[in-house]
């Protein structure tokens, strides 16, 4: 990473309020994965990096966001997720990102504890930050080696169901 001082554990906060977030008030399955834990340990997401889980994350976001955020992001009655626009600045963050989806933010955008896993959280996550389409430089969330070979989901672009990876380990 760049930056390393913000790899240090997790703080996960509510973007509006500030306050901390319940970890324990989460779904029993799929909270404690090695994915999850890496996370949790090194506020780093590492689905961002392992494409296994993007099929996943794929098919919760179109499940559980794009009928507020758009098909591929690109904004609805909720915010357009894909530019480097951010209302909350801590969307530039893993960490930041992550929080959003657990706790929610203002009106519509509710908390998704009860109704996704913590592994569901971080694959959904990854992917979006694969349908960014802004700026490269402005991905903070990309360390310069990531910057470099960046390329944002292209249209009609498919995944494999079961690719070997950390994803194969999350349990649902
Ligand atoms: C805000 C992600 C589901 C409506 C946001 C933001 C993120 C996000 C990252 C903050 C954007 C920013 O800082 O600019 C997601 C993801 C979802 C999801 C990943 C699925 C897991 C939904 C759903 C709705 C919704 C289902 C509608 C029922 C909104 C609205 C905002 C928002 C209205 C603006 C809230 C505010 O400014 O405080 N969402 N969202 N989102 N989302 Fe979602
Ligand atoms: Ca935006």
């Amino acid at each position: 990473r760049a930056t390393t001082a913000q790899s240090s554990a997790a703080d996960l906060r509510n973007v509006v309020t500030g306050e901390k977030l319940d970890l324990s008030d989460v779904l029993p399955e799929g909270k404690d994965t090695p994915g999850v834990k890496q996370f949790l340990s090194t506020g780093h997401n590492p689905y961002i990096t392992d494409a296994s889980c993007l099929k996943k994350g794929e098919q919760t976001f179109l499940a559980a966001c794009s009928g507020c955020h758009g098909h591929v992001g690109e904004g609805k009655i909720g915010p357009g997720l894909a530019d480097n626009y951010w209302t909350y600045p801590q969307n530039t963050t893993d960490v930041g990102l992550f929080s959003t989806v657990f706790g929610g933010a203002n009106g519509q955008m509710g908390p998704h504890n009860e109704s996704l896993t913590l592994d569901e959280m971080l694959q959904v996550t990854a992917w979006v930050r694969h349908l960014y389409t802004g700026p490269v430089g402005d991905a903070e969330w990309l360390n310069d080696e990531q910057k470099k070979t960046y390329t944002p989901y292209k249209l009609g672009e498919t995944f494999p169901d079961n690719p070997p990876g950390l994803c194969a380990k999350s349990g649902k």
